[in-house]
């Protein structure tokens, strides 16, 4: 059944901004980016949002919903009451562009300080099968679609903008464990993840976890092992030899 729900979306620029008043009409199963597409074809014309997919795939409608880091629209307009006021506003951690756009290339550096994935020199094709293990592990990590709603979350960066040139934050110190943990990459990513990464600055909250749309583990499947090897590192000289003489053969 449509009713007129009462919407606060926040409007503006680098500059300044404002939460701006709507009184918008809201269908049975509607998402929050169906209001906000409504706006701007009836009251709104100019209201800025990034979005593709609209079936929370292509990680480009993530903003704050009451608050709360969500993508528009996978978020239910059912979840909401129909007296209730939805407040709509740009990710926090980022720079705001206009409206709910927001500049995310701080995520695109932190992407591009990971070294690639190294497979020994000499490997040719074929010559290699991977355990399922090691395939489900890494699998789970690149489900991610790259929302961002977990580094905006993250209280490391979100509250403190000097971390941001120490901290790579959740989803790329994740991908530095999937790198980790796969059993061809012969790059040694352990000292990196706790100095050049920050990994040390996380004190494993997991509200990054929390708002992570693909459900994937960040916090338990990949910054705690990362946190466990860095330890083992600093402080088992007998793991330090080990992975200095046989680092290869006993990556996992
Ligand atoms: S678990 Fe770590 S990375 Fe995730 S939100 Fe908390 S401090 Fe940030
Ligand atoms: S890990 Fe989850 S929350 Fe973070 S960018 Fe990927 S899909 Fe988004
Ligand atoms: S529009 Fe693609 S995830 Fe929302």
């Amino acid at each position: 059944m449509a009713y007129k729900a009462k919407f606060k979306v926040w409007r503006g620029d680098a500059e300044s901004g404002e939460l701006h008043d709507f009184l918008v009409e809201v269908n049975e199963g509607e998402v929050v980016l169906d209001i906000i597409h409504r706006l701007q074809a009836t009251q709104a014309p100019d209201l800025a949002v990034r979005w593709n997919c609209k079936a929370g795939k292509c990680g480009s409608c993530s903003a704050e919903v009451n608050g709360r880091p969500r993508l528009l629209c996978m978020t239910r307009m059912s979840t909401f009451t129909e007296d209730e006021t939805v407040t709509v506003t740009p990710m926090r951690t980022f720079p705001v562009i206009r409206d709910l756009v927001t500049d995310v290339s701080f995520n695109y550096t932190k992407a591009r300080e990971i070294p690639s994935f190294t497979p020994p020199a000499d490997l040719a094709p074929g010559d290699y099968r991977m355990q399922q293990v090691d395939v489900e592990r890494s699998q789970e990590f690149r489900k991610c679609i790259e929302c961002f709603l977990c580094q905006n979350t993250c209280h490391v960066v979100r509250d403190h903008e000097d971390n941001k040139e120490s901290f790579s934050g959740p989803r790329f110190l994740m991908r530095v464990a999937e790198l980790e943990m796969h059993p061809l990459d012969t790059a040694d990513r352990v000292p990196a993840a706790q100095e050049a990464n920050g990994l040390g600055l996380c004190n494993i909250t997991k509200c990054c976890t929390e708002v992570c749309p693909e459900h994937i583990k960040i916090t338990d499947n990949a910054l705690i092992p990362m946190k466990e090897r860095v330890a083992d590192r600093k402080y088992d000289p007998i793991v330090w030899l080990g992975n200095k003489l046989f680092r290869r053969t006993t990556k996992n």
